[in-house]
């Protein structure tokens, strides 16, 4: 891409994605950070060869794109505080439970900034990223390819048609990659228990996860369907499903997918209201 990506917030998030884009979708000299901190600052310029300021005015003002990375809690301040012209970049917001309405209205104008918002999750910081991506009023076809090239460098990519559909977006991957640790670590703790050392317990379990994600991605069946490829009747598997089918687990996982939802609902209006000083 022949444009210039700026961050604001130089943490996780923004490290993963810059590693994604650097160098094989973009060049160094082409990403700017800017970060507070001195040693955060340090790592990704020794880490990627990037620019990188304390200005973020600075950022916006020498960008075609600038991804907003800082947290939601402090994203009122850091958004209040800048100094836009009418070169307006495309801002990619990837703040969790940060609507575009209250964005546009902290960065103050009353014509619309084009602002992408993007749900991504933690396995972008190995490339294995799964995002959903939502535009805002304005931003035009060519500002969405940016974004998708942008967010495709460190995984997948869907945009969804309505915002609150993001809220769907964090319950499912956002927060997915907890549930699925969750679930291997639970295998994990009982085979160790039960008597296989850790290390061989972890890589099996590990390898295993990955390798139903692959079969189920690039087999034609369906899930069920697999789902019943590897259970034979009076086998192991059948008593295992048996456990899990008994306690309803579909169900529990229902609960936890609503309750992220939920919650990623009432974060929008509490990172909307406690920060409401509109500029
Ligand atoms: N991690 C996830 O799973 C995940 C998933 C989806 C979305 N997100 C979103 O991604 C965003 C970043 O998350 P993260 O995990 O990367 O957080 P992070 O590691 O804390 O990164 C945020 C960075 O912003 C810096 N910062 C603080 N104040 C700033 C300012 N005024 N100007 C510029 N930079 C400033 C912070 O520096 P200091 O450390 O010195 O304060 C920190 O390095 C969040 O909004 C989060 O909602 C995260």
């Amino acid at each position: 891409m022949q444009i210039k990506v700026g961050f604001i917030g130089g943490g996780n998030m923004a490290a993963g994605l810059i590693g994604g884009l650097v160098p094989g979708n973009i060049a160094s000299k082409d990403v700017i950070v800017s970060e507070p901190n001195v040693e955060r600052r340090a790592v990704l310029a020794e880490q990627f060869g990037v620019e990188i300021t304390t200005d973020n005015n600075l950022v916006c003002q020498i960008s075609d794109v600038v991804v907003l990375a800082v947290k939601p809690q402090i994203m009122a301040e850091v958004a209040q505080q800048l100094e836009l012209d009418e070169s307006t970049p495309l801002f990619i917001s990837i703040a969790a439970g940060i609507s575009i309405s209250k964005l546009q209205n902290w960065l103050g104008s009353a014509a619309a900034y084009p602002i992408v918002r993007v749900m991504p999750n933690t396995p972008a910081l190995v490339g294995c990223g799964a995002s959903g991506l939502f535009a805002g009023p304005g931003v035009n076809q060519q500002q969405k390819e940016i974004a998708q090239t942008l967010v495709d460098s460190v995984g997948i990519s869907f945009w969804v048609d309505s915002e609150t559909n993001l809220d769907l977006v964090t319950a499912l991957s956002g927060s997915g990659p907890a549930y699925f640790l969750l679930f291997i670590k639970a295998l994990v703790d009982r085979a160790t228990q039960a008597g296989l050392s850790a290390k061989v317990a972890e890589a099996l379990a590990m390898q295993t996860a990955i390798g139903a994600a692959t079969l189920a991605k690039t087999s034609d069946d369906d899930l069920t369907t697999l789902i019943q490829n590897v259970t034979s009747p009076g086998g192991t598997t059948e008593k295992a499903l048996e456990v899990l089918n008994n306690k309803d687990v579909s169900a529990i996982i229902a609960e936890a997918f609503d309750a992220a939802q939920q919650r990623s609902e009432e974060m929008a209006v509490e990172f909307g209201s406690s920060f409401d000083n509109d500029k």
